[in-house]
């Protein structure tokens, strides 16, 4: 590994984070993700993508990708984020990140690679039947990331892995290439109890879109009936709601709808269980069907509505790909100059 001494970067502060176009997003993805887009918009200059460069390291339906890429610039205009101020596009209308993933393929190593932990659990026990593209997710994650020298990446904890990734390829970048604080070592932004949504039917595995019961998740587009009955439905344990944290940690239900509670209403764990130890599920879970229900609710109903009419959202994708290419091109020039590239 490469001398990893913080690089000077005096660059602007910028924000990027992607989802990709792959099935229903839930709640999850909501608390984890997009939750935090809306926010920091207002905050830092903020890059938000479709991933559907990415959606194709695993088999997905031509003829359903491009309406998958407006559903998800669905849910971001409908959680909050706001075309006016974020750049929201698809990854594939921005052709730097797939050309500064290939110069990146050539900076990582196999070894970095060999280590990553979501490459494993995708490919399962058929590694060699994986695409390539598969094994090399994370390096076009970097690349997404670093084309726009991006200074902060929003993210749920399970993208952890690839952030620490994508500061070491930045960093050898750097020092390869004696082009020292070029890239920024970009910043996870996984703080909040949103971070890690566990599945409701099991508080030991995450939050999913590849779980097979759909009763494991709330659907942004789950209607008030169908959250209240998954909420009802949620596995959870006889014992009342301790007062403390550290009582939760042996029962990973109930700190999962604790947590889901907090992140819902914008409190912390604590503060939850100080208004509820003592009770059990039978009245906590009626309060958060009623939250979940109320926050969550709108937002399938405003999707429905913003899809209605996908010719303004393509509208949208093509305005903010203009203003990511005018960020993404000159970064990609530079790299090709730095590199020693013909074309460069
Ligand atoms: P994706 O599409 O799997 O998930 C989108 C976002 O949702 C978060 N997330 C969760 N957060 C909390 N609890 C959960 N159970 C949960 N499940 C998912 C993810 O952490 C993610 O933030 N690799 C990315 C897409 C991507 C990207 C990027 C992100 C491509 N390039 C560059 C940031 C920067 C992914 O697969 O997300």
């Amino acid at each position: 590994m490469t001398d990893q001494a913080p690089a000077p970067y005096a660059g602007p502060q910028r924000v990027l984070s992607g989802v990709q176009p792959t099935g229903d997003l839930h709640l999850g993805n909501y608390l984890g993700a997009l939750v935090k887009f809306a926010r920091l918009q207002h905050e830092i200059e903020t890059f938000i993508f479709v991933a559907d460069l990415h959606a194709l390291t695993e088999w997905v339906d031509p003829s359903k990708l491009k309406s998958n890429v407006r559903e998800i610039a669905a849910a971001y205009l409908a959680t909050g984020l706001d075309p006016k101020v974020a750049n929201i596009f698809a990854q594939s209308a921005v052709p730097a990140h797939a050309e500064l993933a290939w110069i990146f393929n050539c900076v990582a190593r196999l070894g970095w690679l060999d280590r990553m932990t979501q490459f494993k659990d995708k490919a399962g026990k058929h590694k060699e039947r994986s695409s390539v593209g598969l094994y090399t997710y994370p390096v076009l994650q970097a690349a997404d990331i670093l084309v726009y020298k991006a200074t902060h990446v929003p993210v749920g904890e399970d993208q952890r892995q690839h952030l620490e990734l994508t500061r070491d390829i930045a960093a050898k970048f750097n020092h390869d290439f004696e082009a020292p604080g070029f890239f920024p070592l970009p910043d996870a932004l996984t703080q909040g109890p949103g971070a890690r949504i566990m599945s409701l039917r099991d508080g030991k595995v995450k939050m999913s879109k590849s779980d097979p019961s759909d009763y494991s998740r709330i659907n942004l587009t789950d209607d008030a009936d169908a959250i209240s009955q998954k909420v009802r439905k949620a596995r959870t344990d006889p014992e009342p709601l301790p007062e403390t944290l550290d009582e939760l940690k042996a029962r990973p239900e109930a700190e999962n709808l604790v947590g889901v509670y907090a992140a819902l209403s914008g409190r912390t764990a604590q503060d939850v269980l100080g208004e509820f130890a003592g009770q059990g599920f039978g009245a906590f879970k009626p309060k958060l069907a009623d939250l979940a229900v109320s926050v969550m609710g709108p937002i399938g109903g405003e999707m429905r509505r913003l899809l209605a009419d996908p010719a303004e959202i393509d509208r949208i994708l093509a305005a903010g790909a203009e203003r990511a290419r005018a960020v993404a091109e000159p970064t990609l020039a530079e790299v090709k100059r730095i590199v020693g590239y013909w074309a460069g």
